[in-house]
């Protein structure tokens, strides 16, 4: 990792500092920045390395690492935080407006991938192939494994947050047959307009349907969001999808339920602690979660668009006098 202390006082570029990344290379964020900006890349594995390596930066692109006050008040120049992804849970933004930092995520480069990844698992769990497949690998080869399939329009399907992700997964649903109820308390002129059913609450939403699809972001308010109590309004063969943030869920909660509950399923790409590790681990080895490692965002188009639009929010915020979004992440 570049030691910041080492940067010529007679770099005028600004130093932009790439925090960390799963990319590998950084070469279509060179091509947006360079040679306008200095550009770093520390691939910090803790706060520690982050401040180390970004102690002179004026701005961050941020994938993973948590960006809180102490690391802020230890980088004096910055003037930017761009995060690569939509939820801004890594970031303190309170904190960074409090000191005139301005923060950026990209939010709309993998809406058509996450909405496609929950629709995919709610169709395979219509047709119960995870239990099917369980079972066949088993030697059970009879139709009594799993309950039998329905068509989706005997399969109400329930959608918590509708943003940009859950209102086109609304969209999919529908198209495919699915009655839709949603819960989201700030969207209730959009659930109208797209013509489905609203849930006042999330209790009575876990009530309606088979399939419990979250969509919303990890804030002090919905953290912990599902607990056993919704857990067992969804009902014993229900099927939760979690590609939103793990921490949304109680995972002892939810291991607790499928355990009870024979037929119940869940779809998770986010975990409590990503990699895995205890009962996150616990739910990915569970044989009836089918589980991805947080990529629901993926796709050939997606990635490239999500570096190139971080690129872009890092010349927007530093050099067009702008003051921080009304982010509600
Ligand atoms: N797994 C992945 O790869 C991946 C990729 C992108 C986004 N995400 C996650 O998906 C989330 C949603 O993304 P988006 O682009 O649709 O965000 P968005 O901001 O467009 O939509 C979020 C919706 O949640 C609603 N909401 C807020 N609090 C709520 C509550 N208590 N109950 C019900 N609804 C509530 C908001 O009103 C909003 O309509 C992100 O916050 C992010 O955490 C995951």
């Amino acid at each position: 990792m570049p030691d910041s202390r080492t940067r010529s006082s007679s770099e005028v570029r600004p130093l932009v500092v790439i925090t960390d990344s799963d990319f590998g290379d950084h070469s279509i964020e060179s091509e947006v920045l360079e040679p306008r900006f200095e550009l770093r890349h520390a691939a910090a594995t803790s706060t520690a390395e982050v401040i180390e390596a970004a102690a002179d930066a004026d701005a961050l692109m941020v994938q993973w690492r948590r960006i809180g006050s102490e690391v802020l008040d230890r980088l004096p120049r910055l003037k930017a935080v761009i995060r690569y992804g939509t939820g801004l849970d890594n970031i303190d933004v309170a904190a960074a407006r409090a000191r005139g930092v301005i923060v950026r995520n990209v939010d709309d480069y993998c809406i058509e991938e996450v909405a496609e990844h929950a629709a995919a698992a709610i169709a395979a769990a219509r047709r119960r192939l995870l239990l099917y497949s369980n079972a066949v690998k088993e030697g059970h080869c009879s139709p009594d494994v799993a309950p039998a399939p329905l068509r989706p329009a005997n399969d109400p399907t329930g959608i918590v947050g509708y943003g940009r992700i859950g209102r086109r997964l609304g969209e999919k649903l529908a198209s495919a047959g699915h009655p839709v109820i949603v819960h989201d308390p700030y969207s209730s002129a959009a659930i109208a307009d797209d013509g489905h059913e609203e849930a006042a609450n999330l209790v009575q939403l876990a009530s309606k349907v088979n399939h419990l699809s979250l969509h919303l972001p990890l804030t002090a308010e919905t953290a912990g969001i599902v607990d056993t109590t919704i857990l067992n309004q969804l009902g014993p063969s229900g099927h939760l999808v979690n590609h939103a943030r793990g921490s949304l869920v109680d995972e002892q909660a939810l291991l607790l339920w499928l355990e009870a509950s024979p037929s119940a399923t869940a779809s998770l790409d986010v975990f409590v602690n990503e990699p895995p590790t205890g009962k996150s681990l616990e739910l990915v080895k569970h044989p009836r979660v089918l589980a991805s490692p947080h990529i629901a965002y993926l796709s050939t188009a997606s990635l490239p668009e999500l570096r190139r639009k971080a690129a872009q929010h890092v010349i927007d915020a530093l050099c067009h006098d702008e003051t921080p979004s009304p982010d509600r992440r």
